[in-house]
Order: C-alpha cells, then sequence, then structure tokens
C-alpha cells in the first residue's frame, strides 16, 4: 500500500539543497538566512513570534493557476472548487478567490468562512456525510451552487427543510465507487467499507427518487476517493469509469445530469516521492469522463495549499538522551499533528544561514507535549542547534494549522502571509485569555468551598 512515508523511513532522507530546489517560493540568502519569496523567516519570528504558520502568495496563485492551467490545456470545462477544510485562513481564501477559485466545505463553520474571504454563495458546494437540519438551512439561505447528497436519508432531510422554505436545493448524489485509493487508510474514502456516499449500485434508483421529491434539483454526480493519492491514475480512472457509466445510465433513464464533481485527492511530495502532476489529473478526467462531453468540478484542498505553507519554530533546548539527540521545539503536535496522526515525514530545515551549513548529525525533533507520539522526525540529519534557533517545517499548509488544537492549553499559533517582499500577521496568535474564556467554574461548587 503507498501510505505516507513514516517519519524515520530507512532510505537517506534529501538534503536540504534537494528540499530547496524542490520549493521555488523558499531560498537560502547567505546574510539573511531561509527566505520564503523576498521576506527572511527570522524576521517574521522577531515581529511574530514562534510557532508560525507562514504562507507563500504567490506559490499559492502559481498553484492555484498551474491546476487551472492544465484542466484547460486538455480542453475540459472545469470549476475548481478549493476544499476550505485543508486551510481555513481567510487570507488564503482571499489569494484563491482571487484567483477564481471557489469553495469545497463541510461544516458552518467553513461555510462562514469561505463567505467572509468574499466567496460567493453561487462559488460554493457543501460536502460531509453528516450535514445538519441548521447546516442545511444556512447552505439554502445562501443559495450555494450545489450540496453534495451522501444519504437517502440526507436526502428526504433537505428535500423537506428546502420545500418548507419555498426554496430548491441544487444537489449532487455522491457516490462511493468502492475504489482503493491506495493511500494511507485514515485519509481513504472510496471503500465500500468507508461511510462515505451512496454506493454506485443504489445510485440511479436514488438518483431517480430526488428528482421526484420536492425542494431538491438533481444536477449532478460526486465522488472523492481518499487523500494524498500518489500511487497514480489508476484508482482515479477506475473511479470516474464508473461515474460515466453511472451518468449514462442516469440520462438513459432521462434525468437530468449537468455536471460531475470529480472531489479532490491530488498527493503531493512531502519527501522526494514520485508524485503525480495536474496534468496527469486531468488526463484521468478527460480519458474517462471526456465522452460525456460535460462541465466537471474539482476539490483540491492539499495540492493547492500544502506546498505554500511552513510551520516556524524554535529550538528550546538541545538534549542528549541515552542513545540519542533531542530537538525539543516550541511546536509540538497539537501545532502540526499530522506526524503524530499518520506518520507523515515533514522537510525540516534550519533557518539559520550558520545553521544551514554546519555538519549535521541524526536527531529526534520533538515538541513540548506530555506524549511520546509528538515525534515530529527521528534521526533527522540536522546541524548541532542553540536555543532560540529556529526551523522550518515544511508542506505544512494543508491540514497543518485547520488541524491544530490547544492540548495542554497550547495557543492556537500565529499565521503570518508573504507576498513578494511584504508580509502580515494574518491570525493573531491565540492570547491566554481567549484560551480560558468561556470556561466557568458553577455556584454550586463555590458554595462547597471553605
Ligand atoms: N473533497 C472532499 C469531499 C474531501 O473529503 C476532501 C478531503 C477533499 C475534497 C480534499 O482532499 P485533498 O485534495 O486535500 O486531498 N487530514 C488529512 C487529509 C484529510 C482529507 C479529508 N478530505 C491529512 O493531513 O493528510
Amino acid at each position: 500500500m503507498a501510505a505516507p512515508l513514516p517519519i524515520a523511513p530507512a532510505d537517506p532522507d534529501p538534503s536540504f539543497a534537494e528540499l530547496l530546489a524542490a520549493r521555488p517560493h523558499l531560498s537560502m540568502n547567505a546574510l539573511d538566512g531561509l527566505m520564503v519569496e523576498g521576506v527572511p523567516l527570522a524576521r517574521i519570528a522577531a515581529a511574530a513570534g514562534t510557532p508560525t504558520w507562514v504562507y507563500s502568495a504567490g506559490a499559492l496563485r502559481r498553484r492555484a493557476r498551474a491546476l487551472q492551467a492544465a484542466l484547460v490545456g486538455d480542453g475540459l470545462r472545469a470549476g475548481i472548487h478549493y476544499a476550505v477544510k485543508a486551510n481555513t485562513s481567510l487570507a488564503v481564501l482571499r489569494v484563491l478567490a482571487a484567483e477564481g477559485l471557489g469553495a469545497d466545505v463541510v461544516s458552518e463553520g467553513e461555510l462562514r468562512a469561505a463567505r467572509a474571504a468574499g466567496i460567493p454563495g453561487s462559488a460554493i458546494v457543501f460536502s460531509g456525510v453528516g450535514k445538519t437540519e441548521r447546516e442545511l438551512r444556512l447552505a439554502i439561505a445562501e443559495d450555494i451552487a450545489q450540496i453534495n447528497i451522501e444519504s437517502a436519508e440526507e436526502a428526504a432531510m433537505l428535500s423537506a427543510i428546502a420545500a418548507s422554505l419555498g426554496r430548491t436545493a441544487r444537489v449532487a448524489l455522491r457516490v462511493n465507487p468502492d475504489v482503493d485509493a491506495r493511500t494511507h487508510a485514515k485519509i481513504t474514502t472510496g471503500r465500500s467499507e468507508n461511510k462515505f456516499g451512496v454506493a454506485i449500485d443504489d445510485a440511479p434508483a436514488l438518483y431517480a427518487r430526488i428528482a421526484g421529491l420536492p425542494g431538491l434539483e438533481p444536477v449532478g454526480v460526486a465522488t472523492h476517493i481518499g487523500s494524498q493519492i500518489t500511487s497514480g491514475m489508476a484508482a482515479y480512472r477506475a473511479a470516474y469509469a464508473r461515474l460515466a457509466e453511472l451518468v449514462e445510465a442516469l440520462w438513459a433513464a432521462g434525468l437530468p445530469v449537468k455536471h460531475v464533481d470529480c472531489g479532490g485527492g491530488l498527493g503531493i511530495p512531502y519527501r522526494d516521492e514520485p508524485a503525480p502532476m495536474p496534468e496527469a489529473l486531468a488526463g484521468a478526467i478527460k480519458a474517462s469522463l471526456g465522452r460525456l462531453n460535460l462541465p466537471v468540478m474539482l476539490e483540491p484542498g492539499r495540492w493547492i495549499a500544502g506546498p505554500p505553507g511552513l510551520l516556524l519554530a524554535s529550538v528550546v533546548l538541545q538534549k542528549q538522551g541515552a542513545d540519542r539527540r533531542f530537538l525539543v521545539l516550541d511546536a509540538a503536535m497539537n501545532d502540526l499533528v499530522r506526524p503524530a496522526m499518520y506518520e507523515a515525514w515533514h522537510g525540516i530545515l534550519p533557518v539559520g544561514p550558520v545553521d544551514f551549513v554546519s555538519p549535521v548529525a541524526p536527531a529526534d525533533v520533538v515538541g513540548p507535549v506530555c506524549e511520546t507520539g509528538d515525534t515530529f522526525a527521528r534521526g533527522r540529519a540536522l546541524p548541532s542547534m542553540t536555543p532560540g534557533a529556529l526551523v522550518a517545517f515544511l508542506d505544512a499548509g494543508a491540514y497543518g494549522a485547520a488541524m491544530s488544537s490547544t492540548y495542554n492549553m497550547r495557543p492556537l499559533a500565529a499565521e503570518v502571509l508573504v507576498d513578494g517582499t511584504r508580509f502580515a500577521v494574518t491570525r493573531d496568535r491565540q492570547s491566554y485569555e481567549a484560551l480560558l474564556a468561556g470556561n466557568r467554574i458553577p455556584d454550586w461548587l463555590e458554595e462547597r468551598s471553605p
């Protein structure tokens, strides 16, 4: 199985220079150290402290454009709905909205974030296996482009709500094609045992039923087979081929299908693993769905937002253990949970120009949280570093800040957007007041106090 690479793989890691070469928005300046576009990370650390998420607007734009170009290049009529779950920063959303991307949302919070960033309802798609009545009402009120229905039960619920409001909701039916995306088990979604979508064999009957329900207008079919797909296009092709057959069956039954939502999932190279380019995905869509001659939708998250982001952290101390060296950072699993949760490998670069060229030796890179799982990397080749030295975790723009928590009562980290030679704090570091806010000690506990 092509699972994400473990945090301590057996073969040698790419060198710092190799990691940099593959990430054009990053560079090493002999005086200023590691830079994001035209801004030294040391300046950002001085202004915003650490840990801090740093996003490159230029890289976000380049990736949005590259994806659009790949789809257009294959003659596809395609709308990209960026999967907001990957990175919910309003500044990031605004950059992507300006590139003409819509949003794929999975909760009221994400819908509100997309709207707050200026994405119109007409460019928003709502996915998810458990949308609440309140969320569906909001989706209808915002007149969003499409609600992706994942069950017969949800269809009935949405129909009742829409009809009671005297509105019509445009819906797509998310089908589960039962293909194996060959990715990490925790992020595979297109197998029959997964909770997502309806079985493809049940789809024609349900689609017909939806067409007859008040308040619903079926407009298409959707699928999403998993995330961080790097094992080639076979799974995509198989899933889309099944969708194409489904669309033809629906048409034959006289049912309207106006477009196909192809989901997200395109993987990125975190280490040096081969990862498919958007052209390959466009080719798979064309090969399997091209004969339908329908507009398609895409819901990419990681491919757009992952590489443009990094997590900037400071060394708290370097500790010599019984048999290994530990680099203890001020960032932890509550900030970037991917290594702990999926054994994910993230590149780690020293930021200081001297650290960058100093001799390296294996070190375990850990956070201060009281769990052994709070380990970012094992045996990583890094220089000896003193307290306060900076490091950058690469490719942390997707499922980084978005998945962070306040575990161990650690405030949510700040976020910064870099654009050329400018940068701005786009989310303040959470204050300790905000961290404690909302907590209340009931009166009746006070009464028992001595
Ligand atoms: N559409 C739907 C319906 C999804 O569930 C997802 C991701 C996407 C689109 C975007 O997928 P992407 O293009 O980003 O692969 N936290 C995990 C990834 C979870 C993905 C969940 N669904 C990680 O850090 O690897």
